[in-house]
């Protein structure tokens, strides 16, 4: 895998690159933060300013969101915004999918919309929600969605609407999170070791866990690209992107290597792993249905970006 991109093969850069993060205190957002914070130090070539303010900030009314974009435009100037705000507990978008949506597929409308107005980048992420697990292979960008639920219909709008608002966009498709500190599987399989020895995770699922260091790491790289070409025209071009690791696989199967990884690098002690249980999820009664299958296939990312992914299970080592 490559580093972050430096050169910017002899053309004048701008001085610094305004970047603005929505959402970034979430479980995505806080690992773009983190990665962001030393471009951010770098030296003039490929420097980045980051603004990444707080929800209170910010001042969202979800009812509004042509409103907060222009007003957000307004008061940081960004030249790239990226988006990590969303409604992602998918069970309470199937109890409040007016919020899903003006969440979901109007924010980042508008968020295209300004964008477009103001010649800035708009990065933005979708969810392997938006099929339905039909194919049984890892799903391109050109094969069809058919979304189950409200979660991968409203985060499809949102992918739709920013093709369509004609701004400089990467619309980055990526699947089952994991890495954070809180609210992931990762969290629970090490705080939970020692107490409650027995965790349930999903055997019927497939699909590919990807640390959220990992996606990170692929974003902070396209920003170092486009703060050392800003203008310019030696960017992959806007569109979507399966952005993810490579491989497929269930929640259990993770669970059991990750703690198998985690021991090796001294995160858990041996004598303290959880004991790991397969179930079958699908058998839940839960508000939202979810695919059975969703790995995504990352070529078309590779290709463009020339980067190369890793396989989810060596993925892990980001995330201990
Ligand atoms: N998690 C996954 O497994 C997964 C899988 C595929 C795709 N994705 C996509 O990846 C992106 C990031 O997901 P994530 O898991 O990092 O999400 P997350 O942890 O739920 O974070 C969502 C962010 O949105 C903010 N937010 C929500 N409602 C808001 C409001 N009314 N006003 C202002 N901010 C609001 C939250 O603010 P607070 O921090 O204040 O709560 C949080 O920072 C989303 O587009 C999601 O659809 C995630």
């Amino acid at each position: 895998m490559t580093e972050p991109a430096a050169a910017n093969n002899g053309r004048v850069p701008r001085a610094s690159l305004r970047v603005l993060l929505l959402g970034g205190h979430g479980r995505l957002g806080s690992a773009i933060a983190a990665r962001l914070g030393p471009l951010s130090r770098a030296p003039a070539d490929g420097r980045v300013e980051l603004s990444a303010p707080t929800r209170r900030e910010l001042a969202l009314d979800p009812t509004a969101p042509a409103e907060a974009a222009t007003h957000w435009f307004a008061r940081w100037r960004p030249d790239v915004v990226v988006n990590c705000i969303a409604l992602t507990d998918v069970d309470r978008c199937e109890r409040e999918p007016a919020l899903a949506t003006q969440l979901n597929a109007a924010l980042p409308a508008a968020l295209a919309r300004a964008a477009a107005v103001n010649g800035a980048r708009l990065i933005h992420f979708s969810t392997d929600y938006v099929f339905d697990g039909a194919l049984r292979r890892p799903y391109r960008e050109d094969d069809a969605p058919n979304p189950l639920s409200v979660y991968g219909a409203t985060k499809l709008d949102g992918d739709h609407a920013i093709a369509d608002a004609g701004c400089r966009h990467w619309i980055f498709r990526i699947s089952w999170l994991y890495g954070a500190p809180r609210r992931n599987v990762s969290a629970m399989l090490l705080e939970r070791a020692g107490a409650d020895r027995k965790i349930r995770l999903a055997n019927d699922r497939l699909g590919v866990p990807n640390p959220v260091q990992l996606v990170a790491r692929e974003v902070a790289d396209c920003i170092a690209r486009e703060a050392a070409n800003a203008g310019l025209d030696a960017l992959p071009p806007s569109g979507l992107y399966h952005l993810s690791a490579r491989g497929a696989t269930s929640w259990h199967d993770f669970g059991v290597a990750f703690v198998r990884e985690a021991i090796r690098a001294g995160q858990l002690a041996a004598a303290q792993a959880p004991h790991l249980e397969g179930f079958a999820e699908n058998a839940l009664a839960r508000p939202a249905k979810r695919p059975l299958y969703s790995a995504l296939d990352p070529s078309r990312y590779e290709q463009a970006f020339g980067r190369t992914m890793p396989g989810w299970e060596q993925a892990i080592a980001l995330a201990l």
